[in-house]
């Protein structure tokens, strides 16, 4: 099949977000948070995880405990788009020895406002086959877990194929006990069509690497949900984020190895894009790096 098999679709999913998806992230940057952690600076420096999370070099994850900022940037909404159903099945594999495709498995962690991890919070996933087809008939590449004591999640799954209009995503709901959900998607670095989908963040860009013939991704969600700072959390100094402003202005292409200042901070360009407004080096680390 191909994706003109997917539902006669015609018009790519419309950023239903938009609005919802206010801009006023302030995420501090992956450096501040992984300095506050204690991980090195050549990790803080890889800048893709959505929040700092290092994969390691042999396989799994090297920490044992989840980090997160000062949670003032829960992970922004996306469209639901076209194809979820409810009552997808409970599982956390989506594939079986047969299954077609780049194995991926996708970690992470369910965080609260006050960076907590949430236990039992419903992930639902659902994506393309490897031929970018949604199965709306049946639950293919359709699960919903829940994450453990720790806040934590894992999916098995396959790289999701392309379909028209869109770059490569996963989608996902996420939703805290007895909390709103939040319906957003996932997406992979590097890929050319990032550059184009108008849906695309890279607030919501997965780290993904290699691992022999398949793919290893983390994302860490931060929900809209508040919580106590737990005792163990010391926010004594409160970084003032520098005065907006220096040569980075939304609506420029930019090149990887582009430099660029904002804030006083000199960043360099990581991936090619139009930048946008949210976009700002400090918001994304996907696409910037500190020189
Ligand atoms: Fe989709």
């Amino acid at each position: 099949m191909d994706a003109s098999a997917d539902g006669g679709r015609t018009a790519p999913e419309e950023p239903l977000g938009a609005e919802a998806d206010d801009r006023r992230f302030s995420r501090k940057t992956v450096l501040r948070a992984a300095l506050a952690a204690g991980v090195s600076l050549p990790v803080a420096m890889m800048g893709v995880p959505a929040l700092a999370r290092d994969l390691g070099q042999g396989g799994g994850l090297l920490e044992p405990t989840p980090t997160c900022d000062d949670g003032d940037d829960p992970t922004p909404p996306q469209t639901e788009g076209p194809y979820f159903k409810p009552n997808s099945p409970r599982r956390t594999s989506l594939v079986d020895a047969g299954t077609p495709g780049t194995r991926l498995t996708v970690t992470g962690y369910v965080f609260g406002l006050a960076c907590r991890p949430i236990a039992n919070a419903l992930l639902d996933f659902w994506q393309a086959d490897v031929n970018g087809v949604y199965d709306n008939t049946g639950f293919r590449f359709r699960g919903h877990q829940f994450t453990n004591a720790n806040g934590a999640f894992t999916l098995s799954t396959i790289v999701p194929g392309l379909y028209p209009g869109r770059t490569r995503h996963i989608h996902v709901k996420v939703q805290a006990p007895g909390r709103p959900v939040l319906t957003t998607q996932l997406y992979f670095p590097g890929e050319p069509r990032n550059n184009t989908d108008t849906i695309f963040d890279p607030r919501l860009l997965m780290t993904v690497r290699s691992v022999g013939g398949a793919r290893e991704a983390a994302f860490d969600f931060v929900l809209n949900v508040p919580q106590q700072p737990g005792p163990t959390t010391t926010t004594t100094t409160t970084t003032t984020p520098g005065q907006p402003g220096g040569t980075w202005a939304a609506g420029t292409n930019y090149a990887p190895g582009t430099k660029v200042t904002y804030g006083g901070v000199e960043y360099v360009c990581l991936q090619a894009h139009l930048a946008q407004p949210g976009w700002e080096p400090p918001n994304v680390p996907a696409l910037w790096r500190t020189s």
